[in-house]
């Protein structure tokens, strides 16, 4: 999918002050600092259209991002390790489990796991409870630029194996790397399979000639 135009849109702080919305919404969650912002702008190939940092905790809104006037991407506050205080941590957890519950224009959630990482309860307990809520979600493996292939393959595949035993048996995963723009072509992909077909615009009905006969077959007939 080409992305044409890619515009901050607004944000929230809470569901309810997030702005109503028809346009499917495809939102990036995860522990802080595994990478949505990152993954976001390379998605879009625009470098700085979320902010990063290499410190934990720097997104604290629900930031929504305009894709092709057709689409949004949700940029979330991470869970976990965010050097902010507990209270500001829960907060943010309260707000982006409001918002994974109830915004109706949410079609999918990227659920996004440092790909160099042994399996980490936080991500585990976070995936098995979007399954639980039965909100669709896949897996996206970070920063695969930093491992080796067999490495990253090795640790998602125990990732896989240790939420079926959260009983989530299904797992969709990607893998990606912002630095190399890795994965870009797969997620793109499948969010364009997610989004509602475009209706073909026609130029008023259809109008049926099946009555007007060729000219020849019009003539009368002979004698
Ligand atoms: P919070 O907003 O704090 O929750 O973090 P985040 O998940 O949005 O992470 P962010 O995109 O800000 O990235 C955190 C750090 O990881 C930054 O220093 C990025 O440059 C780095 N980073 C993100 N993705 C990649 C990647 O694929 N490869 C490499 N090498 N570094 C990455
Ligand atoms: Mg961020």
């Amino acid at each position: 999918m080409k992305i044409d135009t890619a515009t901050y849109r607004s944000s929230a702080q809470t569901l309810e002050t997030c702005p109503p919305s028809k346009l499917p919404e495809f939102a990036f969650v995860g522990r802080s600092n595994v990478g949505k912002s990152s993954l976001i702008n390379m998605l879009t190939g625009r470098k700085e259209l979320a902010k990063t940092s290499s410190k934990p905790g720097r997104t604290r809104l629900i930031n929504l991002f305009e894709i092709n006037a057709s689409w949004t991407l949700v940029d979330l506050p991470g869970y976990g390790f965010a050097k902010v205080s507990r209270a500001a941590q829960y907060e943010f957890n309260i707000n982006v489990s409001a918002y994974l519950t109830q915004r109706e224009s949410l079609k999918h959630v990227f659920a996004l796991v440092d790909s160099r990482l042994e399996p980490q309860e936080s991500d585990l307990a976070f995936i098995q409870w979007l399954h639980s809520h039965k909100i669709p979600f896949s897996v996206v493996f970070t920063k695969i630029d930093k491992s080796s292939e067999s490495a990253t393959q090795d640790l998602s595949h125990q990732f896989v194996e240790q939420l079926k035993s959260w009983e989530v048996e299904e797992t969709r995963t990607f893998s990606c790397s912002a630095k190399t723009g890795r994965g870009r072509g797969a997620i793109l992909q499948f969010i364009e399979t997610h989004l509602p077909k475009k209706k073909k615009k026609t130029k008023g009905p259809k109008i049926s000639t099946s009555w007007m006969m060729k000219p020849e077959r019009l003539a009368p007939p002979e004698g």
